[in-house]
């Protein structure tokens, strides 16, 4: 089965083409993220009407990259929450438009299924059961993973999600929005153990999240820093990203440990845009090696918002005969745990 891909549930256009014998035949991502850099954040108005211009000719790119004509597509998949309801309803309609136009399938998927599924998408896939650690702009969770759509909550962050604390440190520095890459790239330049930020929640037991006192932490220690003409020497700069991002870092080796420990599982997946982090790789892949355990991840461009891990998705469930219903639904908010379950399938090659 063909699936088309559409993503549109924050400030990312992207569109893929997925077919269960071949896999990933193409895929085109666009970024809204200069048209929101200048506000420090997404503006969600602006982010619809861009995804109204980008998301069908993205659609014709695709099919042009892959070779194909609409005529070849067995089903389409778009986003269907959680995100902001007028993105999520530009990448509906287009969807079941189209859908309808050719009288093929459609069907609305759940954003953080496809991050949590696109590690499916590389040659070495996790298989079922494991743990995955999602960590994205809007979300942070621990959730134990049986299978296509049988997941439960182990744990997640009671404020903000690990993406948005990266962003925030990051404006609190002065860096342009997302401040994620640019506080790892920082990081880079830190002199290591020149600051010591406290690890939120280590010590008590359970699987939760919370990284608004390490904020307050950063910001308060930034304001310490500052010169008398209320400037931050850049090496400071660099020392404190270091600090906040191993905190970050080591908080999430040690709750993953806990979780591969308490499931009994051997397998750990991480993503969503925070997966993209080389030292949270670094630090959980050695985590893993000592419970001798494996760590799984998507390339760089599919930790990220994209189209293909939607087309994956959509194709496992479309196959699994899943539909729309007769409404367009967008959805802000979307429990993953309330997803229904599918016959788990081979992994994509
Ligand atoms: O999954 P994603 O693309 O969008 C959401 O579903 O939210 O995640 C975006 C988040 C942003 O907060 C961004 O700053 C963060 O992922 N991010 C990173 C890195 N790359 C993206 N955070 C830390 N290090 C990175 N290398
Ligand atoms: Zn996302």
């Amino acid at each position: 089965m063909r699936v088309l891909g559409i993503e549109t549930s924050c400030d990312e256009t992207g569109v893929a083409v997925y077919d269960s014998d071949r896999g990933l035949l193409a895929d085109s991502l666009y970024s809204q993220v200069e048209i929101h850099a200048r506000y420090g954040g997404v503006i969600p108005e602006l982010a619809s009407r861009d995804h109204v211009r980008k998301t069908l000719p993205l659609v014709y790119e695709v099919l042009d990259k892959a070779g194909l004509a609409r005529s070849d597509l067995d089903g389409i998949a778009y986003t269907a929450g959680p995100g902001l309801v007028g993105a999520l309803l530009v990448g509906a309609a287009v969807g079941r438009a189209l859908g309808m136009g050719l009288g093929i399938p459609t069907l609305g998927v759940h954003h953080m299924e496809g991050h949590l599924l696109a590690p499916m998408l590389e040659a070495d896939p996790p298989e079922f059961p494991f743990v995955a650690l999602l960590v994205s702009g809007g979300h942070t969770q621990l959730v134990e993973v049986t299978g296509i759509g049988r997941y439960r909550l182990l744990g997640e962050s009671l404020d903000d999600a690990a993406g948005e604390a990266f962003d925030k440190v990051g404006k609190m520095l002065g860096l342009p929005y997302p401040g994620g890459p640019r506080v790892a790239a920082l990081a880079e330049q830190g002199t290591p153990g020149a600051f010591d930020f406290p690890r939120p929640m280590v010590n008590r037991p359970g699987l939760e999240f919370s990284f608004s006192g390490l904020k307050t932490f950063v910001r308060n220690t930034i304001d310490d820093n500052r010169d008398t003409e209320g400037q931050l020497d850049a090496q400071r700069a660099a020392d404190i990203a270091l600090a906040f991002e191993q905190a970050v870092v080591s908080t999430f080796v040690i709750k993953c440990r806990r979780a591969l420990e308490q499931t009994g599982l051997r397998s750990l997946v991480i993503a969503g845009g925070v997966s993209a982090n080389q030292r949270l790789r670094a630090g959980l892949g050695q985590m893993v090696a000592e419970l001798d355990s494996r760590l799984y991840y998507a390339k760089p461009q599919f930790c990220t918002d994209n189209g293909a891990m939607i087309a994956y998705v959509g194709c496992q469930r479309l196959m699994a005969g899943q539909r729309d219903s007769l409404e367009i639904s967008a959805r802000a908010r979307w429990p993953l745990e309330s997803l229904s379950p599918i016959a788990p399938l081979a992994p994509a090659s």
